[in-house]
Parts: C-alpha cells; sequence; structure tokens
C-alpha cells in the first residue's frame, strides 16, 4: 500500500519536474496585452507583442469570447508563407495593424460596438518554444442617447411635472442634473438597467407652475464620460392659460379691437346682442371688429369672445349710433367755403367786367356825365350778389 501511494506521489512530482522545465524554457519570453476602453463606435487598438525573443514566428492567432460571441472562436489568422503574410479574418472590422517580423500582433477594431466587449487572446506561435499567449481584455464605454420632454404647463397653483429629462441606454450610467436659476422646483431621478448592462436615467422636474416661472430658462445637463462634453438641453419654460383681461377699445374711428392675454393664442367670436355676425355692413377680422358703413341699425351690444383650449371669456360694448366723423365734417366745410369762393370770384368778375367796359367808354366818350357808369356798376354789383345768394 505504502509503496503504490509512493509511487503515485513519484508521479505527481516528475510531472511538476516537467511542468517547472516548460515553463523555464520559455522563461525570459513575455507576451504584452492589457486592458483597452474604447467609446463605441470608436476606433481601437488591441495592442499584443511578444518581447525577448529570437526565435521563428510561424503564425499570430487571435481568439475572443465577447458579449455578442461568448464562445471561444478563431477570428484573426497571420501566417508566414514564404515571405509573405496572409492573413484569414472572420470580421472586416479588425486590421492587421502589427509587424509580424517584430512579433507585433496588434489588431485594431472600428466602429466598435458592445458587443464586442471580452476577453481577447493573442497566440504566438514559435518554431521551437510552440505558443505563448496573453489577454487583452476590452472595455465599452455607451454614451448615453440624451432626450427632453418639456410638458403642457397649465397656469396653476398646484405641483406638476414640468419636464423629463434622459439619458437612455448608457454605460456608466449617465448623469442627469438641472440649471433652473432660482426658480423653485423639485428634481426626482430613477434608472433602470438592462439586460445588456447599460442603463437608463430618467430625472423629473416639479414645481408649481405660478406666473414667475413663465418664460424661465431651465437646461437639463447629461454628463457622462463617454461623452467629450456635457450635453445641454435648453427650453423655454412657457405656461399655458386661459383668456384673461378681455377688455375692448375703439382702435380707429371704424373698427374695434379685442384685447386680452391667452396662450396659446386665443380665437375671436364677435356677436351683436347674442347673434352671431356676419351682418350686412360689419365684418369680424380675428380681434377687429370693423364697421364698412355708418347705418343707423348697426348700433347695439357687441360681444367679443376670446378662447382657446383651456378656456373662455367675453367683453361687451354699446356701439352708440356712428355720427359723422370729424374727418368727413371738415370735408364738408371745406367745399362750402370753395363753393363761397367761386360765387364770390364770378361776382367780381362781373363787377369787374362792367366797370372796365363803362370805364372804356368813359375814354371814349365825354368826362362830364361821371355819375351814370357809377350807378350802372353799382346795380350791376347789387344784381350779382341776388345771383350769388339764391345759390346757397
Ligand atoms: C506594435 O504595433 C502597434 C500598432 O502599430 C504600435 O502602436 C505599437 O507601438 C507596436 N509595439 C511595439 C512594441 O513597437
Ligand atoms: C516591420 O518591421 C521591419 C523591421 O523593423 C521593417 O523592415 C518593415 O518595414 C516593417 N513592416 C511594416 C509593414 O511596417
Ligand atoms: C457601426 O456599427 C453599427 C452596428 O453596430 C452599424 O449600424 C453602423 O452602420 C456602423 N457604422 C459604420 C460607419 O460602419
Ligand atoms: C422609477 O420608475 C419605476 C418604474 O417606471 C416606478 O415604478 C417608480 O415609481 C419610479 N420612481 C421614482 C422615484 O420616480
Ligand atoms: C441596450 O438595451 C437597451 C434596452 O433594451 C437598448 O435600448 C439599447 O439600445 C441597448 N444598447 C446597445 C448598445 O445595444
Ligand atoms: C417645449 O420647449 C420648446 C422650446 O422652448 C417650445 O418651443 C415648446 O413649445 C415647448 N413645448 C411645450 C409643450 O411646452
Ligand atoms: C391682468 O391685468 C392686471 C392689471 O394690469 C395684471 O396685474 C394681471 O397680471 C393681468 N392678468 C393676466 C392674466 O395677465
Ligand atoms: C360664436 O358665438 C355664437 C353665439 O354664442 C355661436 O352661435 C357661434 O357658433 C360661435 N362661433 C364660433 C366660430 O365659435
Amino acid at each position: 500500500m505504502e509503496d503504490i501511494c509512493f509511487c503515485f506521489l513519484w508521479i505527481v512530482r516528475c510531472e511538476l519536474m516537467f511542468m517547472l522545465l516548460l515553463s523555464g524554457h520559455s522563461e525570459g519570453l513575455q507576451v504584452i496585452g492589457g486592458r483597452v476602453t474604447v467609446v463605441q463606435g470608436a476606433t481601437v487598438t488591441l495592442p499584443c507583442q511578444l518581447t525577448d525573443s529570437k526565435e521563428t514566428l510561424k503564425q499570430i492567432l487571435w481568439q475572443r469570447s465577447t458579449r455578442g460571441r461568448p464562445f471561444r472562436d478563431n477570428f484573426f489568422i497571420i501566417l508566414e508563407k514564404n515571405g509573405k503574410y496572409p492573413i484569414e479574418l472572420t470580421d472586416d472590422r479588425f486590421r492587421f495593424v502589427g509587424n509580424f517580423t517584430e512579433k507585433n500582433g496588434s489588431l485594431q477594431l472600428s466602429n466598435a460596438s458592445l458587443m464586442d466587449e471580452g476577453s481577447y487572446s493573442c497566440i504566438f506561435l514559435l518554431l521551437e518554444s510552440g505558443n505563448h499567449k496573453t489577454e487583452v481584455s476590452l472595455n465599452l464605454l455607451v454614451p448615453p442617447v440624451t432626450s427632453l420632454k418639456n410638458e403642457s404647463v397649465v397656469l396653476g397653483s398646484e405641483e406638476v411635472l414640468l419636464a423629463t429629462c434622459t439619458a437612455a441606454a448608457a454605460r456608466p450610467p449617465g448623469e442627469v442634473r438641472w440649471v433652473t436659476g432660482n426658480a423653485k422646483v423639485r428634481v426626482t431621478t430613477n434608472s433602470t438597467r438592462h439586460d445588456n448592462d447599460t442603463t437608463t436615467t430618467k430625472s423629473s422636474l416639479f414645481g408649481v407652475p405660478t406666473r414667475d416661472l413663465d418664460g424661465q430658462l431651465i437646461q437639463c445637463v447629461v454628463s457622462s464620460v463617454a461623452l467629450d462634453t456635457d450635453k445641454f438641453q435648453p427650453f423655454f419654460l412657457q405656461l399655458f392659460f386661459s383668456p384673461s383681461n378681455v377688455s375692448i377699445i375703439e382702435s380707429s374711428d371704424d373698427s374695434l379691437l379685442c384685447i386680452s392675454e391667452a396662450r396659446p393664442e386665443p380665437t375671436f367670436n364677435w356677436t351683436r346682442s347674442g347673434l352671431a355676425l356676419p351682418l350686412s355692413g360689419v365684418r369680424a377680422e380675428g380681434a377687429q371688429l370693423k364697421f364698412l358703413s355708418r347705418s343707423l341699425d348697426l348700433k347695439g351690444l357687441y360681444h367679443c369672445e376670446v378662447s382657446n383650449l383651456y378656456g373662455r371669456q367675453s367683453a361687451q360694448v354699446f356701439v352708440h349710433v356712428l355720427s359723422v366723423s370729424p374727418p368727413s365734417l371738415v370735408i364738408g366745410w371745406i367745399l362750402f367755403g370753395l363753393l363761397l369762393l367761386i360765387v364770390a370770384a364770378f361776382t367780381c368778375y362781373r363787377f369787374g367786367f362792367l366797370k372796365r367796359f363803362t370805364e372804356k367808354k368813359n375814354f371814349q366818350g365825354v368826362p362830364t356825365t361821371e355819375s351814370t357808369p357809377k350807378e350802372e356798376s353799382r346795380q350791376a354789383a347789387a344784381k350779382g350778389l341776388d345771383e350769388g345768394e339764391s345759390h346757397l
């Protein structure tokens, strides 16, 4: 029994010695690998270098075991064949960037994806000592997909959700914060981890939608080591409210204007004594009501109803008889004045003609009969004046 035991131990020792010998043989040789990190979509070099070896290199083989291919497969081989180095590959995103004669087996991977994350083995096959292997582990960073949703917020006094900012499917999880000036707000953050080890972070912004919050600049800021710079997503908080402060003003001498405060932009409905327009002689154009004529039957109580998605409010005004407006009166007086002038001019003309005629006669005739022409002209002037007055 003891003999058998001894024999067994001896065999074990023998094997141990053999193994020690083997590793002793390759002492001094070193394969340098490493750990590399890359951002999804970028290009990365998987480093691999055999040092301190004078032996002939026969082949460089790469194996991988990744998230996308959990079962170890040979995906890249570089051989030495009559001084040439043909490459066999199964994934053309990989490119040999090393140097066979320098025993540099580095590979470059472009457009890295989360599925490429895992461990890679770089194996050098030497003519005498056989295989020498090292591991390169590849780590993926996934930048967050950022988005912002601002809610339709209605003016009020209760706390409501103002906006939600999301940093989706990131690795490591994206950090979300808010820049809100001095607005009084509350933030809750929630994150969900997905099967592919990415995390979605959702941050909600709450606040009481009071008037002083309206127009406030709010920014959601997402940070991640996978992003070059922080991502700012700004928006102006726009509160919605039903029409208020409705009033009617006279915008010009022939139209009324309905003014109000409302968001979104309201619609206007003009009516007269509860009856829908149009009436002939008046035309509603949005907030404006235009009077096209000055007919007496346009008088009455006019309503302007302002409404939007959130409510309605109205105002009313009584429109009295629309008398002739000042500008037309002025024109009337000007015309009257012109008429007077024409009449006067005509009268003067006639007076003047007769006068000249009599003067001519005087030059031709004897200067003794002085009184006669004067009497004639006076009569004529009186006649002319009589005619002008009748015209009025
Ligand atoms: C091996 O090749 C890679 C890629 O060209 C290079 O970056 C690296 O410096 C090389 N290694 C050595 C030890 O020369
Ligand atoms: C590889 O290295 C050898 C020796 O340093 C050099 O002569 C050769 O040009 C290199 N090959 C490439 C493709 O860089
Ligand atoms: C990068 O890879 C993704 C899938 O992982 C693919 O949709 C995309 O088209 C690739 N981009 C380039 C430039 O090849
Ligand atoms: C986080 O999200 C989960 C699932 O959507 C939900 O049940 C939970 O209430 C959320 N927590 C907070 C603080 O919003
Ligand atoms: C990870 O999973 C999430 C949820 O299924 C998905 O939205 C996302 O696109 C995935 N990311 C990658 C890089 O595959
Ligand atoms: C969200 O913000 C944008 C930009 O400030 C704005 O144009 C849009 O109307 C807002 N949407 C809502 C629903 O408030
Ligand atoms: C209505 O007018 C008053 C006084 O001008 C003002 O204080 C108030 O804020 C206005 N209301 C709205 C909703 O604009
Ligand atoms: C305007 O108001 C009148 C009376 O209330 C109503 O009959 C009519 O349908 C309204 N028109 C519109 C466009 O809302």
